[in-house]
């Protein structure tokens, strides 16, 4: 994309010496020699820099940043400033330019703070589209279901967003959406602007997993050589959402009940307190009454995390919902894999609907992704949709020396590691290498995308 700069400068020569080289580096470039012009192409166009001359004709280069400020103009100033005027320009960092460069400049020193400058562009820019992104990946409409319980959820669900502060305790089977609800419930609250932090209790140590939610100071442990902020600190005035919470130890439900209490808590070899604004959403798929009775969890504990207690349903109880999110993935997966699917067969559908899902929403996401990655036609039949586990006695068998690591491990990575090693033990053929993962081409293909390895 073209990088558009803005030079808004009355002295020719400077202005056409660095049109000049913004041209030779191949930036489009608009140029105003007053204020009124500068405003009028602010006005008018976008842009990803803006070189200001803090002397124009009719104002000043702060009353420009003023103005920007007005109208809601975030775009990366450097101010051009006389030597004379360096307090100026001080000023005019305060008012959010970024920089300044004092005249007369050398050309090779301009450059350097306008590459700084469009690097913070092109980050704003990213944060920008990645914040926009995560909206709409977590907007209420995310939420498939049209039956009465899931009706139910998505009232409690909007009034939650508005709460702001509320705990909120998600229960419900493996797969049935905890993780999607508590996006859903960050990202359409006044948090959404602020941090979403989210931690699985199980997958590390009770060590590293206190050390990542409360923080350390330097020396508190053999490890800590700096001090180090935790997720509650780091999440302030967002949210922390605690993912199976039902497996935190006894120890850190008490520090985490003490949080609950009094919003307060100390970093581990901490002396003082600190406070934070967070909202928590915490999370399990334990029957956590029965983790009580067996006194694996704390009753306090879930008082204070039950503040609103939201349930979520089994797929194998929502009736028609079934068929919806069958529809929903149908649509998505079509469209990931460039396969038109048309329709799909009532025999196809009824199977759907006699299956249990033990899975839930998680396992029909997979189920359909499966069957319309290894469909032929343009309508899904019954033959292309594989339920129950697709696991073979031979991939146990070797799987059978591969134990998950007690401090858990990044499940991303892994696949990404077996995909590079596949292929290079098939020496850059695909076919093989998919073969060795007992993967189609097609979607040893698709995982090979998804992690760039393309
Ligand atoms: N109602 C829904 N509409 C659309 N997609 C859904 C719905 N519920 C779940 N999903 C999708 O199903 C998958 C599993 O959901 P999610 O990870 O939120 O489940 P979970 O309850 O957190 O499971 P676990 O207990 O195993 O962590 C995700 O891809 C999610 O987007
Ligand atoms: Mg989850």
């Amino acid at each position: 994309m073209n990088i558009r700069v803005l030079i808004i400068e009355d002295e020719s020569l400077i202005r056409w010496s660095l049109q000049q080289k913004f041209q030779q580096r191949g930036y489009e470039v608009t140029e105003a020699e007053n204020g009124e012009a500068a405003l009028e192409a602010l006005q008018a166009g976008e842009y990803d820099l803006i070189m200001l001359d803090y002397k124009l004709p009719d104002m000043t280069g702060l009353d420009i940043l003023r103005r920007m400020r007005d109208m809601g103009k975030e775009t990366v100033v450097i101010m051009i400033t006389a030597f004379s005027n360096i307090e100026d320009a001080v000023e005019a960092i305060k008012l959010g330019a970024f920089d300044y460069v004092a005249k007369p400049f050398q050309m090779d020193q301009l450059l350097i703070t306008v590459d700084k400058a469009l690097e913070t562009t092109q980050l704003r820019r990213q944060v920008r589209e990645l914040r926009s992104r995560l909206q709409h990946e977590f907007g209420f409409d995310r939420i498939i279901g049209q039956h009465p319980s899931m009706l139910q959820l998505f009232d409690v669900i909007n009034s939650v967003a508005r709460s702001s502060s509320s705990t909120v305790f998600l229960r419900g089977e493996t797969g049935t959406g905890k993780d999607l609800v508590a996006g859903v419930i960050h990202y359409n609250s006044d948090r959404a602007p602020k941090p979403f932090m989210n931690i699985t209790c199980t997958a590390i140590s009770e060590t590293l997993l206190e050390s990542e939610l409360f923080g350390h100071e330097k020396g508190a442990f053999t490890d800590a050589r700096a001090q180090k902020k935790g997720l509650f600190e780091l999440a302030d005035g967002g949210t922390v959402f605690l993912d199976e919470v039902g497996d935190m130890s006894p120890t850190l439900q008490a520090k985490l009940l003490h949080f609950l209490e009094n919003r307060r808590f100390r970093r581990i070899g901490g002396s003082t307190e600190i406070s934070v604004d967070v909202r928590v959403i915490a999370a399990t798929n334990r029957d956590i009454e029965e983790a009580i009775k067996a006194g694996q969890f704390r009753k306090d504990l879930l008082y204070r995390l039950n503040v609103v207690p939201i349930f979520l349903p089994p797929l194998r109880e929502r009736g028609d919902d079934v068929r919806l999110l069958a529809d929903h993935f149908v649509s998505i997966y079509s469209r990931e894999f460039k396969k038109p699917i048309t329709a799909v067969q009532p025999e196809a559908y009824a199977k759907l609907a006699g299956y249990g899902w033990p899975g839930n929403v998680r396992e029909l996401r997979n189920v359909i992704e499966r069957a319309v990655l290894l469909c032929k036609e343009d309508v899904l039949k019954p033959a292309d949709i594989v339920l129950g586990s697709g696991q073979t006695a031979s991939v146990e068998d070797t799987l059978a020396g591969l134990d998950l690591p007690p401090g858990g491990l990044d499940f991303d990575q892994l696949e990404n590691k077996m995909l590079r090693q596949a292929l290079a033990r098939a020496a850059g053929n695909q076919t093989k290498a998919a073969k060795l993962l007992n993967l189609s081409r097609d979607t040893f293909r698709y995982r090979l995308e998804k992690h760039n390895l393309l």
